[in-house]
């Protein structure tokens, strides 16, 4: 019996989506079955190309033909993505996504998780943007290593945009290339919201999968009309394993879910959850608490995104500027790259829930 293309979709439907729990071909991700005889070919199209799961559900899908259809099959699958997106929007109509990272506490880690979140997400195939929207301290252009760079001016319609510096992958802008570092910078909230609502309109971003948002720390009145001011996908709250961190961080998810400013929280990211020497790579200190971030998400009932280790080669990777995720296959490096892809899995189920997950080819 010829194998035919009905048979392959059908077997198919046998194949889950483990996040969005539905069956990828009810998911609209199969495309371009071709049957040759024996040899099948097909294409699924991910919500995410940062997903984690990929291979997994390429190998499923191998196993549902040769199970369902034939064993003789030689099935080739080519795994692509096309990031979900509730935006389509006329503001910055090729973002798709939009990601806050922010804490209650400053000197939590902020920023290096956005940097590296970001340069993960770009090392798995994304096309990431990164805006360092804290005024107070901007450190972007530093850990990139692009501090004495300065966005070029392009005219786009009539308008003047800043063409974002692009370090490791990542499109980046920060209020570090526009103000001199010894000043301290001291403006009010207005200016401050223009200024975040400036590096994100006036700015030719191109495509983008994700934009990461690194914000300034608090839950005051500047960060309440940051936030609000921006079209956010999402948030993630970073904490350290410390109460009064932890304390500052349920402050934050508490602010997001305010009826006013109502922006789903992807989850919290526990940083500096435990100290490992470099000549002790296997060990575990727990210097400022355990158990904290893990209950803290239980309680507000978000996901930890991720348990990132005090290693003091990702504060040296900040400081020369190539992020730590960069480091391969170092224990830093996996944390890092395993909270990229949770937090593409969140955005995807964000996406997903919200209904009106633009399919664009
Ligand atoms: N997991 C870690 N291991 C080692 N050093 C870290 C780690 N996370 C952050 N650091 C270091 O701690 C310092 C503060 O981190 P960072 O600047 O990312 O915090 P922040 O929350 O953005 O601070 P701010 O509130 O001032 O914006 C930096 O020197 C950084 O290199
Ligand atoms: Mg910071």
């Amino acid at each position: 019996m010829a194998i035919t293309k009905e048979q392959i979709i059908d077997a198919l439907r046998n194949v889950d989506d483990p996040d969005l729990k539905k069956d990828i071909v009810t998911l609209g991700m199969v495309r371009d079955v071709e049957v040759n005889g024996n040899d099948v070919s097909f294409t699924v199209v991910l919500t995410t190309p940062a997903c984690p799961m990929k291979d997994m559900i390429q190998r499923a899908c191998e196993n549902a033909v040769k199970y369902y259809v034939s064993k003789e099959a030689t099935v080739k699958v080519t795994m692509t993505a096309n990031t979900s997106s509730q935006r389509n929007g006329p503001v910055l109509p090729g973002v798709r996504n939009i990601i806050a990272v922010s804490s209650g506490k400053g000197g939590v880690g902020k920023s290096t998780i956005a940097s590296n979140l970001a340069a993960g997400l770009a090392l798995q195939g994304a096309k990431v943007g990164l805006v360092d929207a804290d005024i107070y301290g901007p450190s972007a252009h530093i850990m990139f290593d692009v501090m004495h760079e300065q966005p070029k001016l392009i005219n786009v319609n009539g308008r003047q945009l800043m063409v974002p510096v692009e370090s490791y992958g990542v499109k980046i802008l920060s209020i570090g290339f526009f103000t001199d570092v010894n000043q301290a910078v001291a403006w009010r909230g207005p200016m401050a919201t223009k200024a975040l609502n400036q590096l994100l309109n006036d700015a030719d971003w191109g495509e983008l999968d994700y934009l990461i948002v690194d914000l300034p720390p608090g839950t005051g009145d500047i960060h309440l009309s940051l936030v609000s001011a921006v079209p956010l996908t999402g948030a993630i709250v970073v904490s350290t394993p410390q109460n009064v961190a932890l304390a500052d961080a349920q402050k934050g998810i508490a602010m997001f879910r305010m009826p006013t400013v109502n922006v789903p929280v992807l989850g919290i990211v526990e940083n500096m959850a435990w100290f490992t020497p470099a000549e002790l790579p296997e060990n575990k200190y727990y210097i400022f608490g355990k158990g904290g971030a893990v209950a803290l998400a239980e309680k507000m009932g978000v996901p930890l995104l991720g348990q990132i280790p005090l290693v003091q080669s990702i504060c040296e990777a900040g400081d020369v500027g190539r992020p730590a995720v960069l480091q391969q296959n170092t224990p830093q490096a996996i944390a890092f790259l395993e909270l990229a892809g949770n937090v593409a899995r969140q955005v995807a189920m964000v996406n997903a829930n919200a209904g009106t997950t633009a399919v664009v080819s």
